[in-house]
């Protein structure tokens, strides 16, 4: 069969081949068992609700089995045969061209290069998942191949409830994942009712169909390095940055470093992942020595080298030897997977990989109580730079509360607060969000290098000219911007579609998808395709990363994220998407997405202009009303510029009057 019929074929109504487990490709770990005997049976009868009755027989053992050996029904059997990654628009079958683009954004989150584990449809994040199965997989891909732009799809948690009857202006798809009773929503409910098959996690952009490979999170943590040297006034040429981790998204780290310009100091303990940064170009030099390393940091700085630097070993090491020396650290931060503490996560300092890695599975107690040792340490080696000036933030990688519970000196004289800020108390929520500037991105459906090249260039221009008459307030964002896309082509990070990433406010935002419809329209163009990360201004409701610069209470409510995805469904998005859980777990936040088709048309044209100025301008209005001073000054700007915006404005309380 062709791509194209074996996509219209959906479930076939024969068993296809069995597929045999491939080792090569890098699979999800087992999934705890968790389920009861009853249980078990009703996963398996939900698996097979997808296939016709006289195939049950022959599938029945062979779920069992997937269950038991997994944790999980993946139907492995139902795989395709067909490559799957962005094909250009014009290869998938259907009816409606903004379908087609949906399903161009499904083969790019399933695609080999692109997903972490891609035969259990997990996209990133371990657990981030587009589908839960291949039957959903399937049934989905035919669903968006037979529709027309008089339907609307409804996705539950990764399975097709079906095509309903709408209108040319109604999102084409509209995806909820993990939405559950909110006491329903602890970590082993996750466990128990995605073996179910009932839901799914659906992390941020992997569910929503919007994830675009390393560019986006290289884009933020450059942001995140460059504003840090803001903060503290220093110019990153000669700096040094100190932190951990080169795995999934702390890989990052060192190549942000460089485009921002600094020494970087990244530690890893796994041998294999430094060597495979190493081999990417992620990380210039490696370093299993102290001595050596302590001697070239010394001079890279004072030859101020944009350079970056893996330590191969444990990263407490670094911060105390560092302190031996009297070298200057400029900005510290810790990316080791703290939000898993007890399973690999963390690597105590004292023992080797291998050891830690044997104690963990044999004796986790005593693991445990190595890695609280350890996390003492850490602390009190960071609290020694940061009394001589080091500027150090925690990175959404829950550093500072598990150091906490271990009883390391980290809480400030409050006795509530951390020490130290989030990266987003300090850098993204006052110098980004509260403008409007968030991960703004999109696609090229044509899948041709000169159609991004062509984009780039467009985004460049208008970039240029807004940054002409740009309040002073948000003149640097414009320039990082200006500079990332200068240089965008460069560092090559282009990695399964044609994307591109830049942040951008509500104005930057709608000049720029115009001009990209404008050249639609004027045939320079194939059709693009918007987005953005959940990890933005208006569409992430987490009180410990993206709201948690919100000080008025509200910062544990969910009313905006929900209001976001409502506000874009019928603004114009062709689709949506609302996550419970993604980045920092299940239950502890609520986040969505949008996707929208420009195709060059005046319809188009309309649509972005009213439904990018929402997305951006709902979480600004929010952020003012929380008192955030950046947010008042941007809604206030986006009134004058948009007079039937009306917002309230808070009247701020004179604090002596309180005490
Ligand atoms: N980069 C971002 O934009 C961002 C944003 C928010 C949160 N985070 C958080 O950052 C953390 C890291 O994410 P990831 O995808 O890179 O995880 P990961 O597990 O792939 O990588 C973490 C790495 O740290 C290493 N490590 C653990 N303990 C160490 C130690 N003591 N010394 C040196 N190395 C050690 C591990 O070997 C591992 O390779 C997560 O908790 C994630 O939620 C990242």
């Amino acid at each position: 069969m062709t791509f194209k019929e074996e996509i219209l074929a959906g479930i076939p109504d024969y068993l296809p081949e069995l597929k045999a487990y491939d080792p090569k490709v890098n699979h999800a770990p087992k999934r705890k068992a968790i389920l009861s005997e009853a249980e078990t049976k009703l996963a398996l009868q939900n698996a097979l609700r997808y296939f016709k009755t006289e195939l049950h027989a022959a599938l029945l053992p062979e779920f069992k089995a997937e269950l038991e050996t997994y944790g999980r029904i993946y139907m492995y059997r139902y795989r395709p045969d067909y490559a799957i990654y962005a094909r250009p628009i014009s290869e998938y079958p259907g009816q409606s061209e903004q379908a087609k683009a949906i399903m161009l954004m499904i083969q790019n989150n399933l695609d080999h290069a692109v997903a972490q584990h891609p035969h259990e449809l997990i996209t990133y994040g371990g657990n981030g998942g587009v589908f839960s199965n291949w039957a959903q997989y399937r049934l989905t891909m035919q669903y968006l191949a037979t529709m027309t732009d008089e339907q609307t799809l409804v996705m539950y948690s990764g399975h097709p409830m079906g095509l309903f009857p709408s209108h040319k202006n109604a999102p084409r798809v509209v995806v909820t994942n993990g939405m559950m009773i909110p006491n329903y929503s602890e970590p082993d409910d996750w466990e128990r009712f995605n073996a179910l098959g009932v839901t799914q996690y659906g992390q941020m952009t992997a569910g929503s169909y919007m994830y675009i490979g390393p560019q986006g999170i290289v884009h933020g943590t450059t942001i995140t390095v460059l504003n840090a040297f803001r903060k503290i006034g220093k110019n990153p040429s000669g700096g040094l940055f100190v932190t951990s981790g080169l795995g999934g998204m702390s890989g990052a780290q060192p190549k942000a470093g460089n485009i921002a310009g600094c020494v970087t100091v990244c530690a890893e303990v796994n041998p294999k992942i430094t060597q495979i940064r190493h081999e990417q170009k992620w990380v210039d030099e490696i370093y299993s020595d102290l001595n050596a390393l302590v001697a070239r940091v010394k001079d890279a700085k004072a030859a101020k080298e944009a350079v970056s630097l893996a330590f191969l070993g444990n990263v407490v090491e670094v911060w105390e030897r560092f302190d031996a020396e009297g070298i200057m650290i400029d900005i510290g931060s810790d990316q080791t997977s703290l939000h898993n503490p007890w399973a690999g996560g963390y690597y105590p300092v004292g023992l080797s990989f291998e050891a830690a890695n044997d104690l963990m599975a044999n004796d986790p107690e005593t693991f445990k109580d190595q890695v609280r040792q350890s996390l003492k340490r850490h602390a009190a080696a960071i609290n020694k730079h940061t009394a001589h000036g080091t500027y150090f933030f925690d990175y959404g990688n829950a550093f500072l509360l598990e150091a906490s519970r271990s009883g390391a000196d980290i809480m400030a004289e409050n006795g509530i607060d951390f020490k130290y800020p989030s990266y987003v108390q300090d850098i993204m929520g006052p110098m980004c969000f509260d403008f409007g500037f968030g991960p703004f991105r999109w696609v090229c459906a044509s899948g041709k290098m000169e159609d991004l090249d062509t984009t780039d260039q467009i985004a460049l221009d208008v970039l240029q000219r807004l940054a002409k008459k740009a309040p002073v307030e948000i003149a640097q964002q414009m320039m990082d911007n200006i500079k990332w896309i200068e240089s965008a082509k460069a560092n090559n990070l282009v990695v399964g579609s044609k994307a591109r990433i830049l942040y951008a406010d509500s104005e930057g935002r709608v000049e720029i998808a115009a001009a990209f419809n404008q050249a639609i329209a004027e045939g320079k163009l194939g059709p693009v395709i918007l987005g953005r990360d959940h990890h933005d201004v208006s569409g992430t409701d987490s009180p410990y990363r993206e709201t948690s610069n919100i000080y008025d209470g509200s910062r544990f409510t969910a009313d905006m994220a929900i209001h976001n995805v409502i506000g874009d469904s019928f603004r114009g998005a062709t689709w949506v998407s609302i996550h419970n859980g993604g980045g920092v777990g299940w239950g502890e936040v609520i986040n969505g997405g949008f996707g929208m088709v420009l195709d060059g048309t005046e319809e188009a044209a309309k649509r972005l202009e009213s439904m990018l100025f929402w997305d951006v301008n709902n979480g600004i209005a929010r952020r003012n009303w929380a008192r955030n001073e950046n947010a008042v000054f941007a809604i206030k700007r986006a009134m004058e510029a948009q007079p039937l915006l009306k917002v309230t404005i808070p009247n701020l309380v004179d604090e002596q009057l309180l005490k």
